[in-house]
């Protein structure tokens, strides 16, 4: 990063174990990386991300789903405001398991990230790893794509494969991925965070890809 030019404000979302959030906090902690993380906002006040980021002397902050019901809009009007207090650029789910809203997720176009245990466009939603040996796909891997309306959708910023092995078991599987994951979502976010890969302006699939 050009000596002057300051760090990115990025907000990392939670709602569990928090291991793809571990690694961006790690990978932040160089001096050249282009972004820091100031904030990591869970929807579940147990989850165990939350005592990482609090390790790391990061701010946390849970906006619990709960009392709001049905209610999404007003859910992510409190996410907005923690978002706004912290001076946030951009946003990286992390295994946040919560739908948002089409105005929410324009609101951040192509300033919101996501990590998704699949090679996208296959296996969007969840139990990828068990849907992708059912199928009897031989390669599989991590997607990190810009956040779109639609679920696991949006231009693809990284992506990486990992070879599916005969006698592969889904929590085998699901930890080789994750592993990739590791090593994806802070490369992704390094080129996102230094401008080197955009949303598409007519929020397309098309892929952007680093690798
Ligand atoms: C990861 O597999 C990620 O791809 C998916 O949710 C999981 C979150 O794991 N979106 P962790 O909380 O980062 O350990």
């Amino acid at each position: 990063m050009t000596a002057g030019i300051s760090k990115k404000r990025v907000a990392v979302l939670i709602s569990g174990r928090g291991s793809n959030l571990a690694a961006l906090i790690e990978a932040a902690q160089a001096k050249d990386y282009p972004a820091e993380i100031v904030l990591v906002l869970s929807n579940r006040p147990q989850a165990a991300g939350l005592a990482r980021a609090r390790a790391a002397g990061i701010a946390t902050a849970v906006v619990d789903h709960r009392p709001y019901g049905e209610d999404r809009a007003c859910f992510e009007g409190a996410l907005q405001v923690q978002l706004e207090t912290h001076r946030i650029d951009i946003v990286c789910l992390a295994g946040f398991m919560r739908l948002l809203t089409a105005d929410f997720v324009r609101r951040w176009r192509g300033r919101m990230l996501n990590i998704h245990p699949a090679l996208l466009p296959q296996f969007k939603g969840l139990h990828t790893h068990r849907r992708a040996l059912a199928a009897g796909a031989t390669k599989h891997g991590a997607t990190v794509h810009f956040v779109v309306p639609e679920m696991d959708c949006g231009p693809i910023v990284a992506q990486q494969s990992v070879a599916v092995l005969a006698d592969d078991t889904e929590e085998a599987l699901a930890q080789r991925v994750l592993e990739v994951e590791h090593r994806l979502y802070p490369q992704a976010l390094r080129a996102v965070a230094e401008g080197l890969v955009t949303a598409d302006a007519d929020d397309g699939n098309s892929p952007h890809s680093n690798d």
